[in-house]
């Protein structure tokens, strides 16, 4: 990067399209105008996240879903406030800009001739979505490889058409729960952590990474379940959601403790987490 360029400016991006994944909840499809932009950007790593800005509204930072081994870049947005609206009002075409990728990602390579098992609930599979994606396109490189996926309704689970295919992927075991079933769902009823206990289901502790990634409640219910399996705090990882604004270490917004969580990471292991003192 030239010494002279600006840190804080974001490059010009076009919406291509747009799919609804839930109430709310959108994918975004879109490229970088220029196409060199596009290039450097492709090397972003699962787990680092973006700023995007909408003009006039302000900016926000999102995970990145996609995995770099996949060709297309896109987000996943749940519609809170001001700018994750203005992104749900965008058209294809209408233009936005982004900056990064940021963060320091998921360790995938250091976790080769491991199992991982993946363990998201609701839209905590956005970020995991990036690193499944990655070891799957790495298969060989890892051992065991365990989705579960729970959602408060059958209409909640996301990535609908991924789940049915990695349900079908050879060499992957995808379990899907939901906390109320409707009239057409005939999987298991039950929290996430249910997942572990269903009959057929074995979880490996030895040498296993736990991606734990949903809301505090779960997450707090599925670390209570692993500890007690007798997983190490530290082979348990997840990414804390903190309030951002410059994203890259300058101005204090998301620090807790002595951690940047923009630049240490949002990647932490529950062990790290534990000694920053954070109380998820
Ligand atoms: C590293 C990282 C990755 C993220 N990835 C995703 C993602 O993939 N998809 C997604 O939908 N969202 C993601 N988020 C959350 C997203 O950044 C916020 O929802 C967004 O900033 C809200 O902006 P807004 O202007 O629409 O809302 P605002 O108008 O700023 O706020 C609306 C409401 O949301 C609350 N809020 C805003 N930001 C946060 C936050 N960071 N933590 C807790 N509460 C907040 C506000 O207190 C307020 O109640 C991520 C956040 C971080 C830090
Ligand atoms: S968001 Fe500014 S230091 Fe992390």
């Amino acid at each position: 990067m030239p010494a002279t360029e600006n840190i804080y400016l974001p490059k010009t991006a076009v919406l291509d399209r747009v799919i609804s994944e839930i109430h709310e909840v959108k994918t975004f499809y879109w490229h970088f105008e220029e196409s060199a932009e596009q290039t450097a950007f492709k090397h972003f790593r699962p787990g680092q996240f973006a700023q995007v800005s909408l003009f006039g509204v302000g900016e926000f930072p999102t995970s990145l879903p996609p995995s770099p081994t996949e060709d297309e870049t896109f987000f996943t947005v749940r519609q809170v406030g001001s700018c994750t609206s203005a992104l749900h009002h965008l058209n294809p075409g209408d233009k936005f800009a982004v900056r990064g990728p940021y963060g320091n990602g998921f360790p995938m390579e250091q976790y080769y001739g491991r199992n991982l098992i993946f363990v998201a609930g609701g839209i905590g599979l956005i970020p995991l979505r990036s690193c499944i994606v990655y070891a799957l396109k790495n298969r060989e490189k890892y051992e065991r490889i365990q989705i579960f996926h729970g959602a408060k309704t059958p209409g909640e689970l996301m990535y609908v058409p991924k789940l049915h295919e990695w349900e079908q992927t050879p060499g992957v075991e995808c379990h899907l729960t939901v906390d109320r079933a409707g009239d057409n769902w005939t999987g298991n009823v039950g929290v996430v952590g249910s997942l572990f206990k269903k009959p057929g289901v074995q979880v490996p502790v030895e040498n296993t990474i736990a991606f734990v990634c949903g809301p505090p409640i779960m997450f707090r219910f599925v670390i209570k379940d692993l500890l007690g399996m007798g997983f190490h705090e530290r082979n348990i990882i997840s990414t804390l959601e903190r309030y951002m604004k410059c994203g890259v270490g300058k101005c204090g917004h998301c620090c807790i403790g002595v951690a940047y969580v923009c630049v240490d990471g949002p990647v932490f292991t529950y062990e790290q987490i534990k000694r920053l003192g954070e109380d998820i």
